[in-house]
């Protein structure tokens, strides 16, 4: 483990300057950038990447909140909210009984903040299934969040959907400006990845018109797996430039630093995981740049 930490050491400063300090002397904006990290299948790496990135764009100036919308409440475990701490969770959120901002909790990442879930949330989609905004109960509650932050407005949501496309993952799209798709370096990598993208042209037809796919990134990438090489091979070409250049290596300390409750860049920031995703914030942002221009 290292002591310095990504906000001491001036990680990221090859990101200058960064999308806060650009807007400093403009009007901030109104309203964050909402990302959704999706993938129905499981276990690809939806809350390594939404805690790491999270944490990658805190530690370049961004604020921003990590909203869990995952039962399994992983991404809040993995930046140390325990559960008995979990008082206003993303399930009072949308079950309509809290506000967004009455759920959102610190993290040890200053500038990294998360609205925390609970195994409520599994039986939140029968209790509303037949209200007629429940597509949009997160959009709502995100919209309500930009009078209550003061003058430190989050720049960024990051979602940490379910691996499936259920009532959840749908209000994450309704809810989002893009969708961030985590696809691990396996034999299967592309399976699926055609019937998330059918859900996202489908969200953005009825739902949500100004939903579009921010990028694809590749996570546990070896570079000793002969396998390994020729899925990114077969995503980039499948996929085109919407695939981010920066890959996710496979790397032991990223797995470890949830268990600590610490992002791995808080946990080891010299480590290949962490540097890639601080590589990955800044593509985040540079694509940010580019799309806002447009
Ligand atoms: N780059 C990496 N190197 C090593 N292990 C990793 C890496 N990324 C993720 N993992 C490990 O792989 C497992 C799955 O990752 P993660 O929980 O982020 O996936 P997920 O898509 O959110 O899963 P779920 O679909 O269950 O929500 C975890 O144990 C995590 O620690
Ligand atoms: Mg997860």
């Amino acid at each position: 483990m290292t002591d310095q930490t990504p906000f001491e050491s001036g990680a990221g400063t090859s990101v200058s300057p960064s999308a806060s300090e650009q807007t400093a002397s403009a009007a901030p904006p109104a309203r964050p950038r909402v990302l959704a990290l999706a993938n129905q299948k499981g276990g690809v790496g939806k809350t390594t990447t939404a805690i790491n990135l999270g944490t990658a764009l805190a530690a370049i100036g961004e604020r921003v909140l990590i909203l869990d919308l995952d039962p399994q409440g992983n991404a809040s475990t993995g930046l140390g909210i325990d559960r008995k701490s979990r008082r206003v969770s993303t399930y009072h959120v949308l079950a309509g009984e809290a506000s967004l901002s009455a759920a959102v909790v610190e993290t040890v990442v200053p500038r990294l903040h998360v609205a925390p879930s609970t195994l409520d949330l599994l039986g939140l989609e029968l209790e509303i299934a037949h209200q007629r905004n429940r597509a949009y109960r997160l959009r709502l509650a995100i919209e309500g969040l930009a009078g209550t932050m003061g003058d430190d407005p989050f720049t960024y949501v990051l979602i940490d959907c379910p691996p499936s496309l259920n009532l959840l993952t749908i209000n994450a799209l309704t809810a989002s400006d893009a969708v961030l798709v985590p696809l691990q370096c396996e034999f299967f990598a592309l399976e699926g990845l055609s019937q998330l993208l059918k859900t996202v042209d489908q969200v953005r037809s009825t739902l949500n018109p100004r939903l579009s796919i921010h990028g694809i990134v590749l996570t546990m990438f070896d570079p000793r797996n002969n396998l390994s090489g020729q899925v990114v091979a077969d995503v980039r070409q499948f996929m085109g430039n919407k695939v981010y250049e920066t890959m996710i290596p496979r790397n032991v300390r990223v797995s470890e630093a949830p268990s600590h409750g610490k992002p791995v860049l808080l946990y080891d920031l010299k480590c290949s995981g962490s540097q890639a995703y601080l590589k990955l914030a800044s593509e985040v942002i540079q694509r940010e740049r580019v799309l806002r221009a447009a």
